[in-house]
């Protein structure tokens, strides 16, 4: 099975280019269903789960057509099964988003279960408490998310927790009810604000996306567009941890400066250097960081997102931080495998009290899910010696050539499936 093999203790120093958001473009392939006409979408991340949710729509019927790496060409008018459950879309989590693009589209869907990482409970009560709002008979049977409806009609829906699946979810259904529907305690994620913008361009009429009230006037049917993907939160976020924690310098492009806040600001605050440019940033660390207290929160909150890769900078930086988790039960995974790299770190419940240390050691670590694997290889890039990072296949699921574009910056990492391959990277760093 493929690995990260690390040889760390190097600043990462360059320039990165990020991709397109990966839950924004989720997302987006869905709703894109939902038009009878070509559906261009350019700037999507060539990542895992776009990748599994593209052949989940192709083997419900859709025409898929692969432009380029980064473009791809929809239609969604030869869609023929409305019971959406083949060997793809268990995989991923976003699979659930066909659910309010089906229902919206066609009055009735089924599709099963959703997979995705293992980061804590992942309810759907609240997606289907919007969709029964919308008149649908909406519920959980055999594995699947059933939804139906002779008609949709525009309701008043209040979330009863912050949620950004069930509000893009809610709104691609409302946007082909009939009348105004409106969405209170909405998500104000940039990916709720990109999925809005993209339904809108192909003839939907939302208003109020990026606040928590979202205005939804139903129209009857989709036209064609041409659409490119808002840049990954994210994937840029984790580079500015990458620099945080190698004590590096990197220039992140292609970034919507303004979607960085949270985390610029907690960055500043232990002691990096952090320049804006019109879309990209510059992370400089030099000194050691200083700690800090974090508590997840939604947008724009620090993202739950983050949550790991901060937990890997605090790991290191000089005194005590709390961080806080908000969102999800399960996010303190890395702890155990970064404690076995020399962290100081107590978990109780949602709460990780950690006591910086000066240097990480290199040592077999298993990535646990996407972020945390993310946020352990970097871990790896600045501890004292070689690590391995097993179990990518998570990582991979939502960063595009992610060992590539670290090893761009100066990073020593590649993948091996082999002993013989560890010792080969062994003596070509040594
Ligand atoms: C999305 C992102 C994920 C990110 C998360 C929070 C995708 C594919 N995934 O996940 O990377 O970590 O947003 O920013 O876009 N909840 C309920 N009932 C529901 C739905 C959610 O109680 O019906 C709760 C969840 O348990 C969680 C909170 O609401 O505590 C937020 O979840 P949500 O924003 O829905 O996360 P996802 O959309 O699953």
């Amino acid at each position: 099975m493929e690995q990260y093999v690390i040889k760390g203790n190097r600043p990462l120093v360059g320039e990165v280019d990020i991709a397109g958001a990966k839950n924004a473009a989720l997302a987006i392939i869905a709703a894109a269903v939902m038009a009878d006409e070509t559906v261009t979408v350019d700037n999507l991340p060539d990542v895992r789960d776009v990748n599994v949710l593209l052949n989940a729509i192709k083997e419900a019927g859709a025409i898929v057509d692969r432009v380029d790496r980064h473009t791809v060409r929809i239609n969604g008018s030869t869609l023929n099964d409305l019971v959406v459950d083949n060997e793809y879309i268990k995989k991923i989590r976003a699979s659930y988003y066909l659910v309010g693009a089906l229902l919206g589209k066609y009055k009735n869907v089924e599709v099963s279960l959703p997979g995705g990482c293992n980061i804590g409970s992942r309810p759907v009560d609240q997606h289907l408490k919007g969709f029964r709002a919308l008149g649908a008979v909406a519920e959980i049977a055999h594995g699947r998310i059933c939804a139906r409806a002779d008609r949709l009609t525009a309701s008043h829906i209040y979330m009863d927790v912050v949620t950004v699946g069930a509000t893009i979810n809610v709104m691609m259904a409302a946007s082909m009810a009939e009348g105004k529907t409106i969405i209170e305690n909405a998500a104000k994620e940039p990916h709720v604000v990109d999925v809005a913008n993209f339904l809108n361009s192909m003839g939907a009429n939302i208003k109020g996306a990026g606040t928590d009230v979202i205005r939804i006037k139903g129209v009857e049917r989709f036209h064609k567009t041409e659409y490119s993907v808002i840049p990954d939160q994210i994937e840029a976020g984790t580079f500015m941890m990458a620099a945080a924690v190698t004590k590096g310098d990197i220039t992140i492009n292609n970034v919507i400066p303004k979607h960085l806040e949270s985390i610029s600001a907690k960055l500043i605050e232990i002691g990096c250097k952090v320049v804006e440019g019109d879309d990209s940033l510059r992370v400089v660390a030099t000194d050691r960081l200083r700690n800090t207290n974090i508590k997840t929160l939604p947008y724009p909150g620090f993202p739950t997102d983050m949550q790991p890769q901060m937990g890997v900078t605090l790991a290191l930086a000089d005194g005590t931080s709390v961080i806080t988790e908000s969102i999800f039960e399960n996010r303190f995974r890395y702890v155990d495998e970064l404690i076995k790299m020399g962290a100081t770190i107590k978990v109780e419940g949602s709460v990780a009290i950690i006591d910086g240390v000066r240097s990480l050691s290199g040592a077999e670590i298993c990535a646990p899910d996407l972020r945390a694997g993310a946020a352990l290889v970097l871990a790896a890039l600045s501890a004292d010696g070689y690590s391995t990072v097993d179990d990518i296949v998570y990582i991979q699921r939502g960063y595009e050539d992610f060992h590539l574009k670290l090893r761009k910056l100066g990073g020593q990492i590649d993948i091996v499936s082999s002993d013989a391959e560890i010792q080969k990277f062994k003596l070509k760093t040594g």
